[in-house]
């Protein structure tokens, strides 16, 4: 892709006329998440004169999903450019809003690929994988594997992401922003998800993203077996938990 400048003056690009792709896959996520943040919650920390959200969901998730394609991408030998732009990128105009109003975020996130990446360093020839991932993240469980593995470690990344303690910050963290909520509603809500995520291990495309995804699922049923005894069996002694215990 031309940058603007060189554009502007017909000259040839020079390495400096880019600008890098990750920061500008993470400030357009960070401007535009903020944003709707705020919307949603309604109310916001002013920091330093400026309106900071109580919580951004969208954005941490997705900065946990990212971390995990630094992880995952070198065990199975996809492309992290691919991997890390997609996930920068695949839930980017997603809202907060009403689960019944019909979701389309996968293409709307796909359809600003261009456009976000233009004037960027990102190789133009790595932007259809991209969008391929994108396009294909959405579901918690899968009837078959996905390809390429690029496509197939998005997937799994951001559902890992769903799982395990960052997962327990972050939907603790935006619960409140949907209902009032309380130690109970979070306890019921957490064993309802315990039950939908055996089918996230089970989806999982790769073998390091399916053997980690059940240590995570070992611990989430851990800590709701925790909370389940302090909340409803407060007489009750705690349990020792054997977190390397085989997840089926
Ligand atoms: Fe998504
Ligand atoms: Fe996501």
């Amino acid at each position: 892709m031309i940058p603007p400048k060189a554009q502007a003056q017909g000259t040839q690009p020079k390495a400096t006329d880019y600008v890098p792709w990750r920061r500008r896959c993470e400030a357009d996520l960070r401007s535009f998440t903020d944003a709707d943040s705020i919307r949603f919650w309604g109310i916001s920390h002013q920091v330093d004169g400026v309106a900071k959200p109580i919580f951004n969901y969208r954005f941490e998730h997705t900065l946990a999903a990212v971390k995990l394609g630094h992880w995952l991408c070198p065990q199975v030998g996809a492309d992290l450019d691919v991997v890390e732009c997609a996930l920068w990128l695949h839930d980017c105009r997603k809202k907060l809003k009403d689960p019944m109003t019909k979701d389309t975020h996968a293409m709307d996130a796909s359809a600003e690929v261009v456009d976000i990446l233009r004037g960027t360093d990102f190789p133009q020839g790595k932007i259809a994988a991209v969008r391929h991932a994108i396009e294909h993240h959405v579901g918690l469980r899968l009837t078959k594997s996905l390809s390429p593995i690029e496509t197939a470690c998005v997937w799994d990344c951001d559902k890992l992401s769903k799982l395990g303690a960052a997962s327990l910050i972050h939907f603790g963290c935006i619960s409140g922003a949907f209902q009032p909520i309380t130690t109970e509603d979070i306890l019921v809500r957490g064993e309802a998800w315990l039950e939908l995520c055996k089918g996230i291990v089970a989806s999982m495309n790769t073998s390091p993203g399916k053997a980690e995804a059940g240590r995570r699922l070992a611990f989430l049923r851990a800590h709701y077996q925790q909370l389940n005894h302090e909340w409803r069996e407060p007489m009750e002694a705690s349990s020792d938990y054997p977190l390397k215990s085989p997840v089926s």
